[in-house]
């Protein structure tokens, strides 16, 4: 079995690649955004994910500049809503002005416009062969939805972010993303998933660690990226200290089980 660590990256191709472990900022804003971000930087979170629609891109670009980490040491996401579809430069321009950097490192259409996404990723490739991000991906698409980009400019989105949890485990779309060379990362993990499950609180007790530890860790030896978000501190640390112990195969298989009963 892999033994991934918290600086495990996954591959995105083109010589990127993404930390494992990402701290999510969906809800956070203002000061509490602030201070949740910077203690995530100290603690060792190198990936953080923000969005257009989320408000909060100044105060994330504010504590990774006051973090005193380097640009090129953090993995920041950021996402274009989709009714600013047709307007993809003015979006990635004011996201990079909100975040005071000069690039992003994945930058997602957030969800499938209304319209056809084709002259939406046409956009998205030319901005990131600019320079202006270093990969693109989307949120929130399903499979045909993905091929149809992939169709049309023979690029196609190298992430795909979607809710995934332990009762939303579903293999055959991992499959499905996997066989068109898309990464899965997961959101909404720890929310969707019932942390006082009898199978999982068993597992931790076993390991020591929180239920929610475990629904990460099983995230990771998927393979799968994921970005729990919190605003308190010790959930933020622990939510990231997830490679100090392994689930063995029957347990992931227990806990893959989970979204079928
Ligand atoms: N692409 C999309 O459409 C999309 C949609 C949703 C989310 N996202 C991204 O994914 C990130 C994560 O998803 P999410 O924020 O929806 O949900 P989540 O990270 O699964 O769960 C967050 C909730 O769980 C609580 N929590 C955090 N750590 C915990 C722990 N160790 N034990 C118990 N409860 C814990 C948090 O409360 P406290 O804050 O009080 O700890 C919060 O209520 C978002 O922040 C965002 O960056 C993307």
């Amino acid at each position: 079995m892999t033994e991934p660590s918290e600086d495990a990256r996954v591959d995105l191709g083109r010589g990127v690649t993404m930390p494992m472990v990402g701290f999510g900022t969906w809800r956070l804003r203002g000061a509490s955004a602030y201070e949740a971000v910077r203690y995530a930087l100290e603690i060792g979170y190198r990936h953080i994910d923000t969005a257009t629609m989320y408000q909060n891109e100044a105060e994330v670009g504010r504590a990774v500049r006051d973090s005193g980490l380097d640009r090129g040491q953090v993995f920041i996401t950021t996402k274009l809503p989709p009714q600013n579809a047709g307007r993809e430069r003015a979006t990635i321009d004011a996201s990079l002005r909100a975040l005071g950097t000069g690039y992003v490192d994945l930058w997602l259409v957030h969800w499938p416009p209304r319209r056809s996404s084709v002259p939406v990723w046409e956009q998205f490739i030319a901005i990131r062969d600019e320079g202006l991000a270093r990969a693109v991906g989307v949120s929130n698409y399903d499979a045909v939805q993905i091929d149809e980009l992939i169709r049309a400019t023979g690029e196609r989105p190298v992430v795909n972010q979607i809710p995934w949890s332990l009762p939303g485990y579903d293999p055959k779309l991992l499959a499905a993303m996997r066989e068109r060379g898309v990464v899965v990362e997961g959101y909404s993990s720890l929310k969707n998933t019932n942390l006082r499950d009898p199978v999982l609180t068993q597992i931790a007790g076993r390991h020591r660690v929180t239920p929610a530890q475990v629904v990460l860790r099983w995230h990771i030896q998927h393979g799968i990226p994921v970005i729990p978000k919190s605003a308190q501190p010790d959930r933020i640390a622990s939510n990231f200290a997830v490679s100090g112990f392994s689930l063995t195969s029957e347990e992931m298989s227990a806990l893959d089980h989970l979204s079928r009963r």
